[in-house]
């Protein structure tokens, strides 16, 4: 590992965001294994570290192992009250867990819901057909996921415009340079939806359905979950299942939309709509970067670690590997292979992949039969949020 007076930019600096294969690049050329002394962790780009840390069954999600000054305590906000939710749980509570959550939450339930998804998108769109333009943010990419996992979770319709506020609020969670003024709202978004979901959870216990949040207070009376555990998972699944569909529908259609010849192809041909949601993914990740604790076991391509440093993987660097990838920058929505990282891997793969999935296949097939003029709106051009570890826009105006 090297150690470089070269610092990475923050986060949320607005030219790196703008075009961050501008350092990746460079940096994955000669400093693959990056220690970052800013922010104290070590930055991988490499497609091949990535994938072993992610699979490294030692190496450790919860921030609490980690050294008092590492960079996981912040981006993680542990304090004496931090208590892992699945997303940040090590073995055996993130196993017991996980397996608890993808017996009801799976690829099987997800096909039984694809007509039902498709449902709500047209419901969402339909307004917008009489309309010249439209912020496709605002008025579908956030409304649609949020409508879905809530639905999923079997939680109030009467909710939506709430769980959408919470969630923008909460898109501040991993930002350690978050404002004050983001803190107070991402304290405020976290806290009615603890209440929120403590309410449901109440509720359900007393009158139990078919849904998931029942099944997953059944799996609490069975002594396979703890309360906390009930609460935090559903707390984690509203959340994570909106914002990041959101950003893969945003990113995924400019990226058509800069790219009309791949538009072209996908307008002819349908067939080649989940190669090009896979594209989406790999060419402009919505969740940008994970991070894990290492072990005394912990090495990567040889080198070891000490027990305690935070591991940052890069995963949209790792997308545009030209080891992983032919020419990465480039958009294809062909490209043979279709690998990347944007769900993650090894142990914490993303749950809702097969969700996030189908929603976008959905998404994707409705905005391009109903809107065969879809272009970007010239006069107002699309407006990137400032946020970590979620990337995506606030406002993405198209003409119809
Ligand atoms: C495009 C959409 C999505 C992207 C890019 C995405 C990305 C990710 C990534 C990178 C991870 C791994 C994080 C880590 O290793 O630390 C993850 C985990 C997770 N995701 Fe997603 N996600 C998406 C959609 C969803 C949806 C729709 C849901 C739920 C309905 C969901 C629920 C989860 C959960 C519960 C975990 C934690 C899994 C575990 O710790 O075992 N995600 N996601």
């Amino acid at each position: 590992m090297n150690q470089s007076p070269v610092a990475m930019p923050s986060p949320i600096d607005p030219t790196f965001q703008d075009n961050p294969h501008a350092i990746y690049d460079p940096l994955r050329a000669t400093e693959p294994i990056f220690h970052d002394t800013k922010l104290n962790r070590v930055v991988l780009t490499r497609a091949k570290d990535v994938g072993e840390v992610l699979n490294d069954r030692e190496t450790l999600a919860d921030p609490r192992k980690s050294l008092p000054d590492a960079y996981a305590r912040r981006v993680f906000r542990v304090d004496e009250n931090f208590r892992p939710n699945m997303l940040r749980m090590d073995d055996p509570d993130h196993k017991r867990v996980r397996s608890a959550v993808v017996k009801v939450f799976n690829q099987v339930s997800v096909d039984a819901m694809k007509g039902r998804i498709e449902q709500l998108a047209n419901a969402i769109l339909n307004p917008l057909t009489d309309r010249s333009s439209f912020d496709l943010i605002e008025e579908f990419a956030r409304p649609f996921p949020v409508t879905v996992i809530a639905e999923l979770l079997g939680v109030g319709n009467d909710s939506l415009a709430d769980f959408m506020q919470w969630s923008v609020a909460l898109s501040q969670v991993f930002n350690p340079m978050a404002t004050p003024q983001e803190l107070v709202d991402l304290a405020w978004g976290q806290q009615h939806l603890k209440d929120y979901f403590r309410r449901v959870v109440d509720e359900r216990r007393a009158r139990r359905g078919t849904d998931f949040i029942s099944s997953l207070i059944t799996a609490e009376e069975k002594g396979q979950l703890t309360e906390w555990e009930v609460l935090s998972t559903c707390e984690l699944l509203l959340f994570a299942g909106n914002v990041t569909t959101t950003d893969l529908i945003g990113n995924g259609l400019l990226a058509l939309l800069q790219h009309p010849e791949q538009m072209e192809k996908l307008r002819a041909n349908s067939a080649l709509l989940p190669g090009a949601v896979e594209e989406m993914l790999r060419y402009d990740s919505p969740i940008t970067v994970t991070s894990r604790v290492s072990a005394e076991t912990t090495r990567i391509d040889g080198c070891p670690f000490h027990a305690g440093q935070t591991i940052s993987s890069m995963l949209d660097a790792a997308n545009h590997d030209p080891a992983l990838h032919e020419n990465p920058h480039a958009f294809d929505i062909e490209r043979e292979n279709k690998r990347h990282y944007s769900f993650g891997g090894g142990a914490h793969f993303c749950v809702g992949a097969p969700l996030a999935r189908a929603e976008a296949e959905i998404a994707f097939s409705l905005l391009l039969k109903r809107f065969p003029k879809l272009a970007l709106d010239p006069s107002r051009p699309p407006v990137r949020k400032i946020a970590a570890t979620f990337r995506g826009f606030s406002s993405l105006w198209v003409t119809v």
